[in-house]
């Protein structure tokens, strides 16, 4: 996982460097670094942390020159330190490579590179590209074939940039099952794994395919296939609203994109009706449904299952996409694969997705990202609209993929979308997100605790789920999600004096039910949160819900647990914005 992006035009590199790798940060911030070349000299600047504490530390717009590559780490080879932070450097330190993804045979060809002399300095996998690039670089004197055998010698999923100090005119992507996108301005050109780390600078890309390579210059791009041949690419011109990523007048952008609810849902209820229609008359005629997703995306797939089976009794799969190829079987033809993801661009789901479409299985995406992969490997995309999400725990994505769930629910129904009140939801989610002063007093009660029970029955089950993973990523506390009824088959045991214990318990015909777990709990020492439209006084605190169409319920349920998780992390004096060890996409399996 990981950012990278490279520069080469008139301009200063490192400071285009910098702006980029703040908008990558999203991709890993543990370490990262950048180097430039200049008076024919590569100069490095790298340290552990975020982008700005080391930029404070190094001065990383110091460096000269306007040709360079940068990059932003979430560790998979190698500990969180300075010699494993990108860029990696060949043995002579004159040529320098920036990696994304992982090298699957990176252990037989560090052996052989070792035998042949190569000094290593890091733990990763990616320094191999910069030994083995210098090795057949000292064979060929070409940046252009060396580059070209070692992308055909590397197994696994990947994304480098390099750059090579005898020629500071050239600077060379690769891509290999993991983002690439080249950015044309008007005085240089841009090499990134996101649009959005040049798109202040240039609206004009190139999407690189997979076993593609670009040779940039100044004066233009060439792309050849990993076979050599060159093909000829179009430039898409990408929407600037993708840009829009600052926090206005926000402390956080997770507390922002949690308020922006009121319009994302909106946002999503703005679909091509066709395209609607087109989606469901596919699935309709599958004979199995599948649905592949991580985390967030994962709960809307479960949300998926049940409005689909309750409202037209159409029965489908969610499978963790990571477990799918250990699950599924794809060979018995009639099934279809619908992929739900944010940013379209999570490993363990385009590994199934590649998959399946090997075999012959059509793909089908909900996804934000216009511009991932997924959608540019599925046979159809629904958009959810909600514009870019920068905090790394799902908020806003996840309320609008529910939106999208719902109209495909509604329309394989033959339901009206009028009548489901969908078209009222921005409002409701104003209302809810009324309550954020006295979540934020709950919050200051129970931020000390160890350990949170989130419970709900039916549709409320999925966001018990979320619930609990919003305070797990943001807040380190651990938290369990469950089917209210089956607390009592073995978790009930943990619940002790105090324990805090969510309980989503909507008047709807889950109530009595779910209230009784709510007795059983408390009877057991357990504080009782209770989310609801009715008030009980089995609750030692309550966040009070409207009373809003049943069927909608679930999508604004969700809000005050995104807000209690929000405000639990603040008490804790942690960043929401960054949680420890994660990444926001997640490209490697
Ligand atoms: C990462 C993020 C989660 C997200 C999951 C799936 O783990 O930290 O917040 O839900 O990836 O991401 P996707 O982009 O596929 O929805």
């Amino acid at each position: 996982m990981c950012g990278i992006i490279g520069y080469i035009g008139e301009e200063s590199a490192a400071t285009i460097l910098l702006n980029g790798l703040k908008r990558l940060e999203y991709r890993g911030y543990d370490s990262a670094g950048m180097c430039t070349i200049d008076q024919s000299k590569i100069q490095i600047k790298k340290g552990v942390g975020k982008v700005d504490e080391i930029h404070k530390k190094l001065n990383l717009t110091n460096l000269s020159g306007n040709i360079g590559i940068a990059h932003t780490r979430w560790a998979t080879h190698g500990k969180v330190t300075i010699a494993n932070a990108h860029p990696h450097t060949s043995c002579k330190e004159d040529i320098a490579i920036v990696h994304n993804g992982t090298i699957e045979n990176y252990q037989e060809l560090k052996e052989i590179l070792i035998k042949d002399g190569h000094n290593f300095k890091s733990e990763t996998d990616s320094e191999v590209i910069a030994h083995l690039i210098e090795k057949f670089y000292l064979e060929y004197k070409d940046e252009e074939k060396a580059v070209l055998t070692v992308a055909n010698m590397l197994k696994g999923a990947f994304a480098f940039a390099a750059i090579f100090q005898k020629n500071p005119n050239i600077l060379i992507g690769v891509r290999k099952d993991s983002p690439l996108v080249i950015g044309i301005g008007k005085d240089g050109y841009f090499l990134a794994s996101d649009i959005l780390a040049f798109i202040d600078h240039t609206d004009r890309a190139i999407f690189l395919d997979n076993q593609e390579i670009a040779i940039v210059s100044r004066k233009g791009v060439k792309i050849l296939t990993f076979n050599g041949l060159e093909v000829n690419k179009s430039i898409t011109q990408v929407a600037w609203e993708v840009s829009d990523v600052s926090k206005k007048e926000f402390k956080h952008f997770t507390l922002k994109e949690i308020k922006e609810q009121v319009y994302t849902v909106r946002a999503a209820l703005n679909q091509d009706l066709n395209k609607i229609d087109e989606f469901c008359n596919k699935i309709k005629n599958a004979k199995r449904i599948y649905v592949v997703a991580c985390g967030t995306s994962y709960h809307a797939g479960l949300m998926a299952k049940h409005l689909f089976n309750k409202l037209a009794k159409i029965y489908i799969e969610p499978i963790i996409a990571s477990e799918f190829l250990h699950y599924g079987d794809l060979t018995d033809g009639g099934s279809v694969i619908i992929a739900i993801s944010q940013s379209g661009e999570t490993a363990d789901v385009l590994n199934v997705v590649r998959e399946a479409r090997k075999q012959g299985l059509k793909v089908f995406a909900i996804v934000n990202s216009v511009s991932s992969s997924l959608v540019r490997e599925s046979d159809l995309s629904l958009f959810i609209n909600c514009g870019p999400e920068i905090g790394v725990a799902a908020t806003k994505s996840f309320t609008s993929q529910l939106v999208i769930i719902y109209l495909l629910a509604l329309k394989l129904a033959g339901l009206s979308i009028e009548d489901s009140g969908l078209l009222k939801l921005s409002k409701y989610v104003r209302e809810v997100l009324k309550l954020e002063d006295e979540i934020q007093k709950i919050s200051l009660k129970y931020y000390n605790n160890g350990d949170f029970y989130y419970v709900g029955r039916g549709p409320h089950f999925p966001i018990a789920l979320e619930g609990a993973l919003k305070l797990k990523e943001l807040a380190y506390i651990h938290a369990e999600g469950m089917p209210a009824g089956e607390l009592k088959h073995g978790t009930l045991a943990l619940i002790n004096d105090g324990t805090p214990v969510v309980v989503l318990n909507p008047y709807d015909e889950t109530y009595f039910e779910t209230l009784g777990n709510a007795a059983e709990m408390k009877a057991r020492g357990a504080k009782i949160i209770g989310v609801s439209d009715r008030m009980n006084e089995i609750y030692d605190d309550f966040i009070h819900l409207p009373t809003v169409n049943k069927l909608l319920y679930p999508i604004i349920e969700v809000i005050p647990l995104q807000l209690l998780a929000y405000y639990i992390t603040i008490a804790r004096k942690q960043d929401p914005d960054y949680p420890r060890n994660l990444a926001k996409s997640v490209t490697v399996k």
